[in-house]
């Protein structure tokens, strides 16, 4: 069974989250490939050494960029804010580290764009929260969703509603105009 060295930059709320996401991949979904907590980075040295000894991480960092430089770090999780989101995963991307980075991905579409190509230049895996690609919009002009944010309360209604079509780990979503209509923000990528 092999195992794959996990660094999260970040230990808030979310950063709290996806060291227990990771922890509970290996016994939940027994996958061939299992995450490892390896290092775990804070501006907050004090954070980091607590979040270390919280989640079980090996070792804590101070310095984020020490994380993405660590041999033993594969997979690099982006949970600090969002404005560090562009330089933390060009970083990433750069030294060869598959990249799972928060939502927003960027503040700009321009800076998403760059973090994706720079993905696909380096052949990494590089996952964002809640991506939903769609052929259909309004004016024709979407081609892909890089992210959209719904309403926890219209997303519930959603999910109970028969007409709700849209499912994690699809490729395609055809969403209809109430589904459109409860999209209070969303990232894309314009033809
Ligand atoms: N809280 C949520 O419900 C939620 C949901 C979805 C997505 N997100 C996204 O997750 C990300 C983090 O949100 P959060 O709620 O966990 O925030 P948070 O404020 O709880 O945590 C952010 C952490 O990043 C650390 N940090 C700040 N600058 C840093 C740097 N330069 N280097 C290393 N660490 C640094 C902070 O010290 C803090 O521990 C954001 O992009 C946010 O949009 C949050």
């Amino acid at each position: 069974m092999g195992e794959i060295g996990v660094g999260i930059i970040g230990t808030g709320f979310m950063g709290a989250c996806h060291a227990l996401a990771f922890t509970a991949v290996g016994p939940v979904f027994q996958p061939t490939l299992r995450p490892r907590l390896e290092m775990v980075a804070d501006i907050d040295e004090v954070a980091a050494q607590r979040a270390r000894a919280r989640f079980g991480f090996a070792r804590a960092t101070g310095d984020w960029r020490a994380l993405v430089a660590d041999p033993a770090v594969e997979l690099v999780s982006i949970t600090a804010p969002n404005v560090w989101h562009k330089g933390m995963a060009l970083a990433a991307i750069g030294a060869g580290k598959h990249v799972y980075c928060e939502k927003p991905l960027s503040l700009t579409i321009a800076e998403s764009r760059a973090m994706v190509d720079a993905a696909r230049t380096n052949k990494i895996v590089f996952q964002t929260e809640g991506q939903f690609s769609t052929s259909r919009s309004n004016d024709g002009l979407v081609s892909e969703f890089l992210y959209l944010t719904i309403p926890y309360s219209k997303f519930q209604k959603l999910v109970a509603s028969k007409e709700f079509s849209l499912k994690m780990g699809e490729k395609k979503y055809d969403l209809t105009d109430e589904q459109l209509q409860a999209v209070r923000s969303m990232t894309t990528y314009v033809k």
